[in-house]
Parts: C-alpha cells; structure tokens; sequence
C-alpha cells in the first residue's frame, strides 16, 4: 500500500460521505419526488443526481486530473491512468419505496485495477472501505470474509433479473441450485451493500448477473481486501466489464463457482 494510495482512499470516503447525507437528507423528505423511467423497471430520480454531483466535486477538486465514470452521466479529466467509477445511489428502487437499504459506491481504478473501494450506508452509519494491499475496515476497523467451505450453512446474497429478462431462465436454474444447496438466500436490492456485507462475514457469498461497474467497484476492492475472490460468474477477472459477479471467502467461492459455471 502506497502513501498515495492511501490517501485516495480518504478522498473516496470524503466524497461517499458527502454523497450518503445528500441521500441521508432527502429519504426524510421523499414525498412528491419524480421518479424517471430510465429503460422498463430502471429509475432514476433528482436524488440520484444530485448525489452524484456532491460526490463528484470533491472527486474532481481532489483529484483534478483523474478520469470519471458515474452512473448519472458525470465525467472527470478526459485521458487518465487513474478513474474514478461512482454509483451515486445504489439501490435506488429501495430508496424511492421508503427500505433504508442503499449506498454510496465508490471505487478508483488503475492501469493494475483497483486501488480504493468505499460503500458508504448512510442510514447506519457504516462506512466500508478498502485501499490496495492495506486491508478491508468498517467504520477503521478490520474486516474479514466468512471462512465458510461448504454451501450448506452458507448465507448467500443475490440480485434477481429485473431489466432483461432473457438470461432469467438461466438464472432461475442457479437459484434453484442455490436454494437446495444453502442455508438461505437475500435478495435486499442493492449490489454494492450485498458486496461490503460479504467483506464482513454477514453474507458468506453473492452472485449476480446483469450488473454495470459502478455496481461493483467499490465493494469489489473491499471484498478482496479483505481476504475473498471476487470473479466473474465463469471464475475470469473481468466481472466489472462483463456485468457479472461470484463474490465469497476462498474456501465457499470456489463452491459457488461450480453453479454459477455449470447454469449462468
Ligand atoms: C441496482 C442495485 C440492485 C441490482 C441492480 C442494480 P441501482 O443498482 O444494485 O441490487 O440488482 O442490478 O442496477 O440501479 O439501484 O443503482
Ligand atoms: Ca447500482
Ligand atoms: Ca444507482
């Protein structure tokens, strides 16, 4: 872990900070707020937006000659080895029903991958947070993923395909296996806290499909820094481009990847 890196990673809890009071604020004060259809079942609404915004002024005073990648559309300096992916409001059908399970999601990438990762829940006040090589900390305390082996007894997350459908027949087949072969499965509709509670062993493992990387990078770096593999559903280490995820202590990821192989 390098000083610099170090030192990115305040910058990315700073700005998720920001960003989580912004959403802090305004899930006391939803009454009346539009929501927009961004394609069938994908909502976004002002709060999404702004959120964004406040996270990425601190991004770009911070960090002015990095790159930008967030959801909502905000960039950053145009050509960087360093990029910043932002999810300012992850979970955002939760947020607009009134269920307090969202997040801030920030990760920072480089030409060797990622460097920082922050989920900011700003409803409970976690903050989990990584940098590479320096660990994983909720609240600057260390974590760890469970040390599960086996499926059975194992706490699984997942996100059910709600977008696009066709890989739902797919999908419903690793369910299915996974249900037989767990303890139980949450579905709790947001990737990026599904990600930070596999960092500290609430979850033993998460799986999903048809995800963009501002779902993912933040939890991801958190998930390896403290001590899981994260991968795609085929076990490859592009699950940010491919939209596709297996995350879980070493022991239990390699259980999850035979389903996740065989039926995805
Ligand atoms: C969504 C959440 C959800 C996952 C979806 C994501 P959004 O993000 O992470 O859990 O199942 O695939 O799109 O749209 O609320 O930022
Ligand atoms: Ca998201
Ligand atoms: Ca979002």
């Amino acid at each position: 872990m390098t000083a610099t890196d170090r030192a990115f990673e305040d910058i990315a809890i700073d700005a998720a900070m920001a960003g989580g009071e912004v959403l802090r604020r305004r899930f006391s004060e939803r009454d009346g707020l539009t929501v927009e259809v961004k394609s069938r079942h994908d909502y976004v609404t002002a709060v999404d937006r702004e959120a964004e915004a406040v996270v990425v002024d601190v991004l770009r005073r911070r960090a002015p000659d990095h790159a930008i990648l967030a959801e909502e559309g905000s960039l950053g300096a145009a050509r960087s080895a360093h990029r910043w992916i932002v999810d300012p409001l992850d979970g955002t059908t939760n947020f607009i029903h009134g269920v307090p399970a969202f997040a801030v999601s920030i990760g920072l990438e480089d030409e060797r991958g990622l460097v920082a990762g922050v989920v900011h829940d700003p409803c409970r006040n976690e903050t989990f947070h990584a940098v590479r090589g320096g660990g994983a900390r909720l609240n600057g305390l260390a974590v760890a993923c469970s040390g599960l082996d086996n499926l059975d007894g194992a706490l699984v997350a997942t996100g059910f395909p709600f977008r696009e459908m066709s890989n739902l027949p797919a999908y419903l087949q690793a369910f299915e296996r996974f249900v037989r072969s767990t303890s139980g499965l949450r579905r709790a509709g947001s990737a990026a806290l599904d990600l930070a509670y596999t960092a500290c062993g609430r979850y033993d493992g998460f799986f999903e499909v048809g995800l963009f990387p501002w779902d993912m990078a933040g939890g991801a770096l958190i998930v390896a820094e403290a001590g899981g593999l994260v991968t795609d559903v085929g076990g490859g280490p592009d699950f940010l481009t491919r939209g596709s995820v297996v995350a879980a202590g070493r022991g239990l990821h390699a259980a999850m990847l035979e389903i996740t192989r065989d039926t995805l």
